[in-house]
């Protein structure tokens, strides 16, 4: 049986069956996991466990992925290579697609190695066709960013993002020590701030979740097993006096203090995080909150139901909301306040500054960020202390009072059945919404229904 993060008890204390939301999870045989209570085998990769609700069937889902985008970079790296062929290239032409080639291809073959010996291998399946491709090389520059840019051994002007990343978040909690803290980064990315505040805090344990294996393939080789990598980075438009690729050489963080043994790297969907309730006394969201594809008001309920008693919630990053997301839920920082507020948190400490974001010492070109940055304490108990709370937020439990004012609506009864002072909009509306007509929204007709 592989040795595994699982050993640590303090990691299994944390981690739920995301299947069944009720059982804990026992390493087994043959690489996986599986649920004490539903029997639910699960993946590990490596030795990171990867918690999705349909369990091992993920891995078909990954295998799939890797070999999507295999096809996709080598059409790339073929039309380079096509180019390469002409007749009519001057050198300098001829070196800059060699070199870009070179890029594309060995950061193509590393991002296939690391998941070949994860146990991933590429393979299309006909079945998965329809399904949204899962980019794993999308958020590829933060690799370099957290691993290379501020690197002693850069040839370049040395990156202060991550440290300056890690002074935000220190200068709001004081410099308070996390001794006998458990601490959760949501979307944690490569990892690097999760790593550099368990190297500053201490905490007990440090779990990192995000649902890019990539990424976290890469911050688990670096951190766990103190394993170099080399990636490429290629600047997309030439850059007057700056060369177009650089191959950085990224290694194990120092550790003197053997911290490694308490971080751990959780590849899973935030929405169906695989973790008990109340177990974390500090939950991070470093530039989550706009991007995990969700609404933002879930992503607060979601932070209070893993938060112990009195535990603290950290959010650092813009509010740049995915595209795709509805106008409605792109609040403002005022608006997202109140409903922190409304969920029973207090706001102990906040700040808005303006950051560069991914300067990339390859790139003269710039993004300039607005980066708002809290901390703030959950009350459970204050949670429903506003009458209406249930209305905007849909993880408070609907009050038995709402039956007061029943209205004629279709299938109003099996509404009103489904109110027990313990079920919240959402939990209705998950109830209901097989039951309906496709494309209906089961939340807006729980909505319509009760708040007469
Ligand atoms: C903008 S990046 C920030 C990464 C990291 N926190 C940082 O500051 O470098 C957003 C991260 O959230 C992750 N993410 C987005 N939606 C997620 C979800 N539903 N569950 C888990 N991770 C998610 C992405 O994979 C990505 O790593």
């Amino acid at each position: 049986m592989k040795k595994i993060g699982l050993a640590s008890s303090a990691l299994a204390e944390v981690l739920l069956c995301p299947s069944c939301r009720n059982g804990g999870l026992v390493p087994a045989a043959n690489q996986s996991i599986v649920c004490s209570a539903c029997g639910m085998e699960h993946l590990f990769m490596g030795n990171m466990p990867c918690l999705y609700t349909d369990g091992i069937a993920q891995k078909s889902i990954w295998r799939h992925n890797i070999a999507m985008m295999t096809w996709g970079g080598q059409q790339y790296i073929h039309t380079l290579k096509m180019a390469l062929k002409r007749k009519d290239l001057r050198p300098l032409t001829s070196k800059r697609l060699q070199t870009l080639h070179t890029a594309y291809h060995h950061n193509q073959q590393t991002i296939i190695d690391l998941f070949a010996k994860a146990g991933i291998a590429g393979e299309i399946r006909e079945d998965l066709a329809g399904q949204p491709f899962f980019d794993v090389g999308g958020y590829f520059s933060f690799i370099a960013r957290d691993w290379a840019w501020d690197s002693p051994h850069s040839p370049f002007e040395r990156s202060s993002e991550n440290a300056d990343h890690l002074e935000r978040v220190l200068r709001l909690v004081n410099y308070e020590t996390w001794a006998g803290k458990r601490v959760l980064v949501l979307g944690a990315g490569a990892g690097r701030l999760s790593w550099d505040l368990l190297c500053a805090l201490q905490p007990d344990l440090m779990l990192a979740l995000d649902n890019n294996p990539l990424l976290l393939m890469v911050a688990d080789r670096l951190i766990k097993h103190r394993k170099k990598l080399v990636i490429a980075e290629t600047n997309e438009y030439p850059q007057i006096g700056k060369t177009p690729t650089h191959f950085w050489e990224l290694q194990p963080p120092a550790d003197d203090a053997n911290m490694a043994e308490r971080w751990f790297a959780v590849c899973a969907n935030a929405w169906d995080a695989p973790l008990q309730a109340q177990s974390f006394d500090v939950v991070i969201t470093p530039w989550f909150l706009d991007v995990n594809g969700g609404d933002p008001r879930l992503l607060i309920g979601l932070v209070r139901h893993l938060l112990k008693a009195g535990g603290t919630w950290i959010n650092t990053g813009p509010l740049l909301f995915t595209a795709g997301l509805p106008a409605q839920h792109k609040y403002s920082a005022e608006e997202l306040s109140d409903f922190i507020q409304l969920a029973g948190f207090d706001m102990l400490a906040q700040q808005v500054e303006e950051v560069e974001h991914l300067a990339a010492p390859l790139m003269v070109r710039r993004r300039r960020e607005q980066v708002w940055t809290f901390a703030a304490a959950v009350d459970h108990n204050k949670g429903a202390a506003d009458p209406r709370a249930w209305l905007y937020l849909h993880f408070i439990p609907v009050p038995e009072s709402v039956l007061l004012q029943k209205n004629a609506h279709p299938i109003a009864e099996i509404i009103y059945s489904l109110v027990d002072g313990q079920r919240s909009v959402g939990d209705i509306a998950i109830i209901l919404a097989p039951h309906l007509p496709e494309g209906q929204d089961a939340t807006l007709l729980v909505l319509d229904c009760l708040a007469a």
